[in-house]
């Protein structure tokens, strides 16, 4: 099988993190900070090696600021409900997943929040001039999806993360599709929320929510933490204030694996990531009746492509090329908003991760080819 599927979640992995995993099962035999003895103490220490890097990887000035989720729905889920309070506007981009719009619609419903969609231009990029005239003494939150799961174009993070700051407003960064190739830490968000298993190349069932000086969100979950046990409340420090009950070990021992791998060769993965990502849109922009749901070529991209054929449902090209050999993904994608914009009721999405080929992404234009003729 051809795995072009990397935006959903990436495969393979290095080698590393599944040996990670499986050492945790074999060989540690203990709760990290529920006891003082060698398997707990060794959990401990994996947990902060995987803290550490995190926090090098975001900018942070403590890996006590990185928070172990399960996933990045869950990291957003922990920023939005842990931080807005009854009567707040929130300004989110056009192309936010459901991981933000639904638990921001539920409150919005409730009459709790005022939910507002900025307008990108129309190459789909929200202009940081936008968020900057759109901010009102009631704005408590811009939440931003870095780079879209459906387009791949990247926005302008650095430049409206300034525009908030302007006007003391804190920003979210969903990094769903930008953890492990870009440049998270020049963004200077105030929450940054990622999944373990996409770029980062960890495990499924991890996710990181990383908060920046000054944030410090309301506990979704509260319990034991290994931490004040003599107290019946939540502890306020962090982490232990967001990390209630055991932690996921093997799955943060693998994401250390992911997290190390990328650290050392990220923009080298960025670069072949984004190169192999042009090649395939140029070859199917060269296939009649494909239509390319991407933005401008001359913007940034992550390696997500995004098509349709004509005459096609989504998720019939999708079958035809899983029995074909290759992985992608059809449908909605969990984002309507941004086939809202696109006017696509569904598309085709190919993502490339660091161990796919030109091969691959040959063989995938190759065969759309095919099922045109
Ligand atoms: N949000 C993931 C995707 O885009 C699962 O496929």
């Amino acid at each position: 099988m051809i795995y072009l599927d990397n935006a959903a979640t990436s495969f393979p992995k290095p080698p590393s993190v599944a040996k990670a995993v499986a050492g945790v099962m074999e060989k540690i035999g203990g709760n990290p900070g529920r006891a003082g003895h060698k398997g707990a103490l060794a959990g401990g220490r994996i947990m902060n090696r995987c803290r550490e890097l995190a926090a090098q990887y975001g900018g942070l000035s403590s890996p006590d600021r990185v928070i172990f989720c399960l996933n990045c729905t869950d990291a957003l889920n922990m920023a939005i409900r842990g931080t807005l309070r009854a009567g707040d506007e929130v300004l989110v981009s056009h192309a936010e997943h459901n991981a933000v719009m639904r638990p921001l619609m539920g409150y919005h419903d409730a009459g709790k929040i005022t939910v507002r969609i900025l307008p990108p231009d129309s190459r789909g990029m929200l202009l940081p001039e936008t968020v900057s005239a759109a901010i009102t003494p009631r704005t408590a939150l811009m939440i931003l999806c870095h780079a879209s799961n459906v387009t791949g174009l990247i926005q302008p993070a650095r430049e409206i993360a300034r525009a908030c700051h302007l006007q003391g407003v804190p920003l979210l960064l969903d990094a769903a599709q930008t953890a492990g190739t870009e440049d998270i830490a020049s963004v200077h968000a105030d929450m940054i929320a990622m999944p373990g298993h996409k770029g980062l190349l960890g495990p499924m069932g991890t996710g990181l929510l990383l908060l920046g000086e000054g944030m410090l969100p309301r506990p979704l979950r509260e319990g034991g933490t290994g931490s004040a046990s003599e107290s019946l409340r939540q502890p306020t420090m962090l982490p232990d204030r967001l990390e209630s009950g055991t932690a996921n070990l093997p799955g943060i021992a693998g994401l250390a694996q992911g997290l190390s791998f990328v650290l050392s060769h990220r923009a080298a993965i960025a670069e072949y990531e984004h190169a192999l990502a042009y090649r395939l849109r140029r070859s199917l922009e060269r296939i009649p009746g494909v239509t390319l749901h991407t933005g401008p070529a001359e913007l940034p991209h992550v390696g997500v492509v995004s098509f349709n054929i004509q005459g096609m449902d989504s998720g019939e090209a999708a079958d035809r090329l899983n029995r074909a050999g290759i992985a992608v993904r059809g449908g909605l994608h969990c984002a309507p908003s941004v086939h809202a914009w696109l006017g696509t009721s569904g598309a085709v999405r190919a993502s490339i991760g660091p161990f796919n080929t030109e091969a691959d992404a040959d063989a995938l234009a190759e065969a759309v080819k095919s099922m045109i003729q």
